[in-house]
């Protein structure tokens, strides 16, 4: 029998030992951040990937993270924490989709949220995350976009660079997008003196209401520089808990007991323990030579431009 805190310990041996890098998307729960090389958002885990130096890189998130760390380092062996692990988002559209949107408007560049499966990266022209998309949507030369998947994501950019011209499909979240504007309503009439911080996941009746809007980490970092001690959060609910651990002098409240994503919550510490102790549980990720090299470019291009 071994105490949360004995399996932490031995997870970190064996990392050691085994030469492994476990990188930790920042939904996770909060023992499995406290055993982590490196834990952020979508943009700070591709970074990160990139870097490490280990032979050994074990995902702890879900499938697109996986493989965007496998086409950042080919020649080393990437694991997914959860076979069953994706992300709704990821899957809705088809390179045929695209392909035909690319027809009609050839003179747009096709921004994808990294939040799209590999095979879906190759037919794109650059990837962003919700921490760089403004960035980079205002840095790369195209005055057209065709912003996928996200439309919710892809309107808050347009409404901050209005000198481009934006085409969507109508896909999104379904975590974040289950937020509604009464929820926040009925937080803000129970919490008076919190502010609200949301993810541009949202709908737009949901980030109309909010103080602050940005990805994960700028939803820390406005935390951090906050002199308010109340906040109610707009994300994954994971952030309510990480955000009581790392200020436990303020209050932290979820805007909806729906802001929760089942496909982050699949991994335990003790798949991540079984996985570093036996080898078996998560999966390696096998990509093709071609998908990589494509999609790559479109990665590339997100760090080109996101700096
Ligand atoms: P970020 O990690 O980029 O904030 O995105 C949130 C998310 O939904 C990840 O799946
Ligand atoms: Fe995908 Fe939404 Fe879950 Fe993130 S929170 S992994 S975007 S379903």
């Amino acid at each position: 029998m071994l105490t949360t805190a004995e399996m932490q310990q031995e997870i970190l041996k064996l990392k050691r030992e085994k030469d492994f890098c476990v990188l930790v998307h920042a939904y996770q729960t909060h023992d499995i951040l406290e055993i982590a090389d490196f834990v952020g958002d979508s943009f700070g885990l591709s970074k990160q990937a990139a870097k490490a130096a280990h032979k050994n890189v074990l995902m702890c998130g879900v499938r697109f993270m996986a493989e965007t760390a496998k086409i950042l380092s080919p020649q080393k062996n990437v694991y997914l924490s959860s076979p069953f692990a994706g992300c709704p988002m990821a899957e809705q559209m088809t390179v045929n989709q695209i392909k035909a949107l690319k027809r009609e408007h050839p003179e747009a560049a096709v921004v994808c949220y990294i939040n799209t499966t590999a095979l879906l990266k190759t037919v794109c022209d650059v990837c962003v995350t919700s921490a760089s998309a403004l960035e980079i949507v205002k840095n790369i030369p195209q005055k057209e976009i065709i912003f996928i998947p996200d439309i919710n994501l892809g309107r808050w950019v347009e409404k901050q660079v209005p000198n481009k011209k934006f085409y969507f499909i109508n896909g999104g979240c379904p975590v974040h997008m289950s937020v509604t504007a009464d929820d926040v309503k009925r937080a803000k009439s129970l919490h008076k003196n919190a502010l609200f911080l949301v993810h541009p996941e949202c709908k737009k009746e949901v980030t109309d209401l909010a103080d602050y809007a940005g990805s994960t980490t700028g939803i820390m970092n406005f935390v951090a520089n906050s002199q308010n001690n109340e906040f109610i959060i707009g994300t994954e609910n994971s952030i309510v808990q990480h955000l009581q651990f790392k200020y436990p002098e303020k209050r932290f409240y979820p805007v909806s007991k729906n802001c929760i994503c089942t496909d982050m919550r699949l991994t335990t510490l003790a798949d991540v323990y079984g996985i570093l102790k036996f080898g078996n549980g998560g999966e390696e990720i096998v990509l093709d030579q071609e998908v990589i090299k494509e999609a790559g470019h479109c990665i590339d291009q997100m760090l080109k431009y996101g700096g």
